[in-house]
């Protein structure tokens, strides 16, 4: 892992952002879509909201992706082989380039057909504990046509990301971002890394 951990934390700081596509196993890309789904068609999901806690609001103009959070009391061995690997690189992101991460959260997304959230940025009004973004393509397919890329709005240049199955982009929580209209079902697992 230390080779992925190190293109992404290059990448990072020299962009802001990066992209890997094999962090997961495809054990573990079929392992994760198959709790999602399983979990979505239980209706475990709901409509995701704007805001945090006590400023929270659901504005189906801005996004309407279906979220479902994770946590480690409830998942499975596959979402458990995740929380490892996630707190993995925490701490090497902790060790060599200091930066305090103390936890981190994450959700399901489900952009079904017609669905997008528009330019924002992941750190609340109230809360700006957010450091970095990941999000892990869930996908079984992609192509051009099925739309749902994420936009990131650099000082002074527009990256496109595929949501390619497999991949893994990660971050800066203060960029500002989108999601365009997905044309076809669109699944990820999203998450946020914190300080205190
Ligand atoms: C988010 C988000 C991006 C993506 O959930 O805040 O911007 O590509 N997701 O799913
Ligand atoms: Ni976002």
């Amino acid at each position: 892992m230390v080779e992925i951990y190190e293109t992404l934390i290059q990448g990072f700081s020299e962009k802001g952002f990066e992209s890997v596509d094999h962090w997961l196993s495809t054990e573990q890309l079929i392992g994760l879509r198959q709790s999602l789904l399983s979990q979505y068609k239980k209706d475990d999901f709901h409509t995701a909201g704007i805001g945090n806690k006590d400023h929270l609001q659901t504005v189906e103009s801005i996004r309407n992706d279906e979220i479902r959070w994770l946590s480690k009391e409830t998942s499975n061995p596959v979402e458990m082989k995740f929380f490892s690997q996630m707190e993995g690189f925490i701490q090497y992101l902790n060790r060599t380039c200091f930066t305090a991460i103390t936890s981190f959260e994450s959700h399901y997304a489900v952009y079904d057909k017609g669905s997008f959230y528009k330019r924002h940025i992941d750190r609340f009004k109230h809360d700006d504990r957010r450091r970095f973004t990941f999000v892990f393509y869930l996908t079984e397919s992609w192509t051009k046509q099925d739309g749902g890329e994420l936009i990131l709005y650099l000082n002074n240049e527009t990256i496109t990301v595929e949501p390619l199955p497999g991949r893994m982009i990660f971050f800066d929580s203060s960029i500002p971002h989108e999601v365009l209209v997905a044309n076809e079902q669109r699944l990820s697992l999203t998450g946020w890394m914190k300080v205190n």
